[in-house]
Parts: C-alpha cells; structure tokens; sequence
C-alpha cells in the first residue's frame, strides 16, 4: 500500500509549519514519495495521506543486490516491499523506523555512499542502498533544542520520594517520536525533520555549556523529546559522554521517555551508561485508552508499546529500586482520560510501589486537540482520588504554573 499527500486548502491556516518544519525528500523535483512527514506535523490536518498505486518501476542495487521496486516511494518503503524486515521495535539484523520523519536517524541506511534516513529519501532509478553501515559510522539524529529550569519550574527532578530537588535543571530534546498523540505538547520538536545533526558527543558538549551557565554545584541534566529513546546507540554514547565530562554524584542524568522502547536490556544499557533518574510517561493502563491518547492506529503496535512501557517501571523498581530514581507521568485532561482511567493506572502503580512518584500531567490544548478544555481545578480532585489509593507522592502544575504535590 502507497500514498501520496493531498492537499486541503480549505482547511490550511497558511501557518508554514510544513515548509518550515518538514525535510521533503521530493521537493526539489515536486514529486511526493508518500514519506508523510507532513501531514504528521500539520496541525490543521490540511495534509491527508490518500492511497495511491505506482505504475512505474525504479531498479535499485540493495547490498549489491538488483531489486525492482515501485517507482516514488522512500527507501524505507522500498525495503519492506522487498521483505528487508523494517519493524516499528528494533530487531537484531533489522533497519528500524520509528519516527518516519528524518529526525531520528534510527533507520540510516547508505544510499549511494552518503548516510541518510531511509524513511526520508526518495528511491532513485540506479540507487544503490547499503543497509549495514560502516563500522567507524558515529550515529545522529536532529536535536531540538537546548534550555534551563529553575528548580520546581519542572516536575523532575524529584528527590528522595519527599521534596523537589533544590537545584537547577538543563535539557536536551531530541527530535522525532514514535508516539502520534493529537495533543502533543512538543509537536514542532516530536515531528520536526529539519534541524541540526548532532553526534553524542557533540550534544553531550553543548549539554554541558548550558549546565556551566548556571553555575550549580548540584544539577540534573535531562534528555527528553519527542522522544529520545528511538536511536539507541545514539542516546547511549550520548550519556556515557555527559557522564565523562560530568563525573560525580553531584550531576544527576535524567531520560524522560514514553518507555515504548524500554526493554530490560535497555534499562540495563542506560544505567550502565551513567543514567541516574528516568521518567516514564505513561499514558494509560487499557488498550483502547491508550490507542485514544497515543494516536497510534495499530492495535498490535500499541499494545506492545503499552506492555513495554508498564514492564520497564516494573522492572526498574525491582531491579534498580536504590540506584535509579523512577518516576511516572499520567496524562489527565477530562475530555482526553477520565478519572476511572487515572485512578486505574493509579491502583496498577500502587500494586508495584506505591512509593514511585506519580506526575499528574494536566494537558493543554494543543496541537490538533483543540477539544480540550484548559487546565482546572479538577487536576486536584483527581490528585485527590490517587492519593486516596495510597500513592506517597503524586505532584501536578496548579494553574499559575507552580509544580506541587505530596
Ligand atoms: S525513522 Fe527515519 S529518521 Fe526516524
């Protein structure tokens, strides 16, 4: 099955995210190769991908192999028609795809000797595709941006299960996700295909700029997103950096993740890497609830995130209770998850720790979710109805933006 982008005027705001925002890897030839990369990002979803079949064909070269696949596809469409496996979780042997934009540099792949996102790359007659890379290949992947809190401006850092960290925090948010919620509330950064490359090292330096501007013996250094657990390499080597020019307890190393991607051997991997603290946002107990908020389409892709996710928080309490610090977030927003949701995932947490802290996550309007309502006084009912489950410590942002909780 093949798209190809059409365009609704009646519904486009002329707001320029498409052009400002998204890598089109047929733009120069004005040619849509059906990647979708815009309409992910349109927040009129003036964008619609309709099916449409290829008649024509390209030859390709794929590891020194000739393969005839249909013509105006990307190479990461190419490669599942010839049965070169692409899945949305990584496989040993596997190119991997999650974020489908071009930001997350999880499915490199070399076309014609130069590195490049198989999910954002046209297919070309004569084009030869390697999908092993070099073995002196550095990963990566579009970073989002830079920037500082002051301590309780964010909900983590966390501390000690009883109060805020005292000190500061400074954050990376790398671009791409693998989730589509229509509520976004980083949508620019979670499907944004154009923007800086950064190799770990190179983030890793930049991270810490931005720590030594703020002159704080003690601070947390926090990669979020999108979502920064798609590129698994990259993210790795990119903590063991921070952690070589950040030794000492003194420097905490937050992942703020969905926790789609969080097997055991990858929480394994981060804390080997340095990681101190982790976040897993959690976005609903039940399938449906979590397909509702998620945006994801596909039942069997969202039930193994939704599974994933709920794991790595078992896991990590079990296995690293004294060495990393585990918090959840909970999505609540009444036209978006209602109470008895909240209050499930709620006893679903209670039963694993009730000492995990919960962050009450009131979402805003946003993105393609203008239906909800904004922030209001019931975030504290809810809170309410949590900590009558028995949870220790659940925080929320009260309207005026001040995080708070016990
Ligand atoms: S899946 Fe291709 S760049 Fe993220």
């Amino acid at each position: 099955m093949f798209y190809v982008a059409v365009h609704h005027p009646d519904k486009c705001q002329k707001c320029g995210v498409c052009s400002r925002s998204v890598s089109c890897p047929g733009e120069e030839e004005a040619v849509c190769y059906g990647c979708g990369a815009c309409a992910l990002i349109c927040p009129h979803e003036a964008l619609e991908m309709v099916e449409e079949k290829r008649k024509g064909k390209v030859s390709l070269k794929v590891n020194g192999e000739k393969v005839w696949v249909p013509e105006r596809i990307t190479v990461e469409a190419a490669l599942k028609e010839i049965s070169r496996r692409l899945p949305l979780i990584p496989e040993e042997q596997s190119v991997f795809a999650p974020c489908g934009v071009g930001a997350c540099w999880a499915c490199a792949v070399e076309v014609d000797g130069v590195i490049k996102p198989a999910c954002n790359v046209g297919v070309r007659e004569g084009m030869k595709v390697k999908t092993k890379l070099p073995e002196d290949y550095v990963p990566v992947r579009i970073v989002g941006g830079f920037t500082g809190f002051i301590p309780g401006e964010q909900s983590g850092p966390y501390v000690d299960g009883v109060r805020f960290a005292p000190y500061p925090e400074v954050c990376c948010y790398l671009a791409g996700c693998d989730f589509r919620c229509p509520q976004c509330q980083s949508w620019e950064i979670s499907f944004k295909g154009i923007g800086n490359l950064f190799t770990p090292a190179h983030a890793a330096k930049r991270l810490t700029k931005e720590k030594e501007m703020r002159r704080a013996e003690s601070i947390t250094l926090s990669i979020s997103g999108g979502e920064c657990t798609l590129n698994r390499p990259w993210l790795i080597q990119f903590i063991k950096e921070l952690k070589d020019l950040n030794p000492g307890p003194q420097v905490h190393i937050l992942v703020a993740t969905n926790g789609s991607l969080l097997t055991d051997s990858y929480v394994d991997e981060l804390y080997q890497a340095g990681m101190t603290d982790i976040v897993i946002g959690l976005k609903a107990l039940h399938l449906e609830n979590f397909m509702h908020v998620t945006g994801l389409r596909d039942r069997d892709l969202a039930e193994k995130y939704c599974r994933t996710a709920w794991d790595a928080v078992r896991y990590i309490d079990t296995e690293y209770k004294d060495k990393i610090t585990l918090g959840v977030g909970f999505p609540y927003n009444k036209a978006l998850n209602d109470v008895d949701e909240v209050k499930a995932m709620g006893e679903a947490i209670h039963s694993i720790d009730p000492a995990i802290v919960v962050d009450l996550q009131n979402y805003t309007p946003e993105f393609r979710a203008k239906f909800l309502l904004a922030p209001d006084d019931e975030v504290a009912m809810v809170h309410r109805t949590l900590k009558d489950i028995g949870l220790e410590v659940v925080i929320y942002k009260t309207d005026d933006g001040r995080i708070v909780g016990y």
